[in-house]
This record gives C-alpha cells, sequence and structure tokens, in this order.
C-alpha cells in the first residue's frame, strides 16, 4: 500500500444498508487499490453482538486494502480522527409513528452524533447522510456541528438519481453509460424532481430524443420518486444493496472528482442557487474536485420545472421549520 490510512466512519453499520455497504468500502470501492482503509463502525448497544459477526465475515474476506475495524456504541469514540463519516443508521418509522415523531427521534440521533463529529473527526471530514429522511438528517447534524464548515455535510439522493439514469435507459435503449447531466432536485422523497430537460444521451438532449410529455410527467417522474415505496412492496425491506451502493458512488466521486463534461445530483446546503432558499439541503446537479463538490451554474429551467423544484423545497422548508421548532436546529 503506498498511502496512509483514510479514517472511515459507518454508523448502523449491522444493518441491512451496512450488510453491502462494508465490503465494498473493505475493498477498496471508495478509495482504490492503494490506500488502507481504517473501519470504525458505530452501532446502539443491543446490535454490538451481530456487528461482531460482520466483523468476522469482514476478517474472513482477507481484503488487502482492509487496515483494522473497531465497532463500538460511542459516537465520540468511534468518530475519533474520522476522514469520512456515512451516517446510515437511523430510526425507521414504526407503526403508529406520525412525521413529527420520527424527526424527533432521528433528531436525538443527528444531533449527538453532530456534536460528536465536531468534536472528535479529522479536520478535513467529510459526512454523507443516507439515513433518513436524509436531507434534514443532514441539516441538524450540520447544524449541531458549527466548527465543520457546511459544504463537508451532504445527503445521498445519488440513488434517485441512478435510479432517473436506469429509467431513461429503459426508455430510450441507451446504456447508462451514454447518459450525461441528469438531476434530482430537492428532497429524497416523493416530492424529488428527476429532471431531464438537460441530460443527454449520446450528445442530444434526453427530452428531445425522448419527445413525449406526458411519459416524462406520468410514468418516469412518479417511476423514480416512488421507486424507494415500490421496493418496500415487493421485498418487504427497504432497498439496501442500491442504496449501499449509491453511498459508495457519491463518496468516491466527492472524493476523487466528477468525470469530465458530466455532473452528479448531491444534496448539499442551497446557497440560494436556482432561487433555493438559503441553508436547507436540497438536491442539485454538482460537479466535485479537489474533494470539494460546486452547484452547477447557468441552466435554464423552464416553467414545469420551477414548479416541481419550487414543491420539493417547500417540503424541506416545512421540515426544517418542524425540527426548528423540536429545538433540534
Ligand atoms: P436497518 O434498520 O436495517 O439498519 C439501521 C441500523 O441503524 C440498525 O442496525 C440500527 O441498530 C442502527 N441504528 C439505529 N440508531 C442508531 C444510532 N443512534 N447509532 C448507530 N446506529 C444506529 O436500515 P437500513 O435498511 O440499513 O437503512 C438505513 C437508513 O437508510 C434508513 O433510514 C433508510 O430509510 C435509509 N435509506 C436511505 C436511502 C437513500 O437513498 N437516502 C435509501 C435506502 C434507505
Ligand atoms: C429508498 O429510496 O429506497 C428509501 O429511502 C425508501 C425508504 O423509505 O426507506
Amino acid at each position: 500500500m503506498s498511502q496512509s490510512p483514510v479514517k472511515v466512519a459507518v454508523t448502523g453499520a449491522a444493518g441491512q444498508i451496512g450488510y453491502s455497504l462494508l465490503f465494498r468500502i473493505a475493498s477498496g470501492a471508495v478509495f482504490g487499490p492503494d490506500t488502507p482503509v481504517q473501519l470504525r463502525l458505530l452501532e446502539i448497544t443491543p446490535a454490538l453482538g451481530a456487528l461482531e459477526g460482520v466483523v468476522m465475515e469482514l476478517d474472513d474476506c482477507a481484503f488487502p486494502t482492509l487496515d483494522s475495524v473497531e465497532i463500538g456504541d460511542d459516537p465520540r469514540h468511534i468518530f475519533d480522527g474520522v476522514n469520512l463519516a456515512l451516517l446510515v443508521g437511523a430510526r425507521p418509522r414504526t407503526k403508529g409513528m406520525e412525521r413529527g415523531d420520527l424527526l424527533e427521534a432521528n433528531g436525538a440521533i443527528f444531533t449527538a452524533q453532530g456534536k460528536a463529529l465536531n468534536e472528535a473527526a479529522a479536520d478535513d471530514v467529510k459526512i454523507g447522510v443516507t439515513g433518513n429522511p436524509a436531507n434534514t438528517n443532514a441539516l441538524i447534524a450540520m447544524s449541531n456541528a458549527p466548527d465543520i464548515p457546511s459544504s463537508r455535510f451532504s445527503a445521498l439522493t445519488r440513488l434517485d438519481h441512478n435510479r432517473a439514469l436506469s429509467q431513461l435507459a429503459a426508455k430510450t435503449g441507451a446504456g447508462v453509460a451514454d447518459i450525461r447531466k441528469m438531476t434530482i432536485w430537492g428532497n429524497h422523497s416523493a416530492t424529488q424532481y428527476p429532471d431531464i430537460f438537460h441530460a443527454e444521451i449520446g450528445g442530444q438532449n434526453a427530452a428531445e430524443v425522448v419527445d413525449d410529455q406526458a411519459w416524462i410527467e406520468n410514468d418516469f417522474i412518479p417511476t423514480v420518486a416512488k421507486r424507494g415505496a415500490a421496493i418496500i412492496d415487493a421485498r418487504g425491506a427497504s432497498s439496501a444493496a442500491s442504496a449501499a451502493s449509491a453511498t459508495i458512488d457519491a463518496a468516491r466521486d466527492w472524493v476523487h472528482g466528477t468525470p469530465d463534461g458530466d455532473w452528479v445530483s448531491m444534496a448539499v446546503t442551497s446557497d440560494g442557487s436556482y432561487g433555493i432558499p438559503e441553508g436547507i439541503v436540497y438536491s442539485f446537479p454538482v460537479t466535485c474536485s479537489g474533494g470539494e463538490w460546486s452547484i452547477v451554474q447557468g441552466l435554464d429551467i423552464n416553467d414545469f420545472s420551477r414548479s416541481r423544484m419550487d414543491s420539493t423545497a417547500a417540503e424541506l422548508i416545512e421540515e426544517r421549520d418542524a425540527v426548528r421548532s423540536l429545538g433540534l436546529i
């Protein structure tokens, strides 16, 4: 190994997504074959026994890139010196829980983890939030970590982005690799807006290639936006391998950069670009270079897109106001 090790924290490591994610990180999928990884895995106390079993399996893979694994239930200890923190663990909605209850339960997790990251993480830490409600959980963690620049936090909409690529490829017969400049705007929820008006297929405008506004409105957008629910219906459990894969894609591109001539979707703190209210964690088209993301500027927004972008922003403002009134931010 030619490089010094990176420390990667994963929360909710004994969960479904963790079971796919850890093996990919350990085998070099984020940092490449020359960078040793030190995994630091956070779980709640009752899940530590199951997590020990996962660590046995990690050992048994004998990954050359896996330097060490540490597990625990204390975020301050697990986040010590971490360069990348993937916040996957979250409280799922259970029977009888209202949205406010879910925000409150997750608020307790993400306030504590934000504070612990603030105290313990490395100066260059990047934090990716997968646990739902991902955008608002990222906002809560960010608000509780005043010493970490807000640009170091993002929430996962890469799964939605990948879903959109796959649906558009299936519709047009193109390969996913032929499609560029897909965009997911807004919240990782059913109000998200998957936008193909700037996307390109083999260099041609995707909306023109499709030439079917009814398909965009009645098929493409709802299929992508409600895919999570469709998977829960079919599998009896929420997406896990695809969510882990998207978490890897997002972290890898943030660290190593996006390909020339393309962009990805990441939910990041809004700077007011495209009229989106400042401070909410909103998914934009971004390019990454040198470990930093920047929002793609100057796209023309048509009336159809404008109203979808504003609706999903309105939902995020409601979530922000709800967690603010709970004193979480
Ligand atoms: P899961 O229930 O299988 O695992 C979650 C794990 O988190 C559990 O092992 C639990 O013990 C742990 N956990 C709970 N509270 C914790 C805390 N305070 N600290 C550390 N660990 C804690 O769930 P999963 O299927 O792995 O999904 C994880 C999250 O990811 C869920 O919120 C899910 O809705 C979300 N998700 C997001 C996307 C996305 O695209 N953003 C996609 C799929 C799933
Ligand atoms: C997904 O998009 O698959 C998940 O966020 C769905 C969910 O509600 O867990």
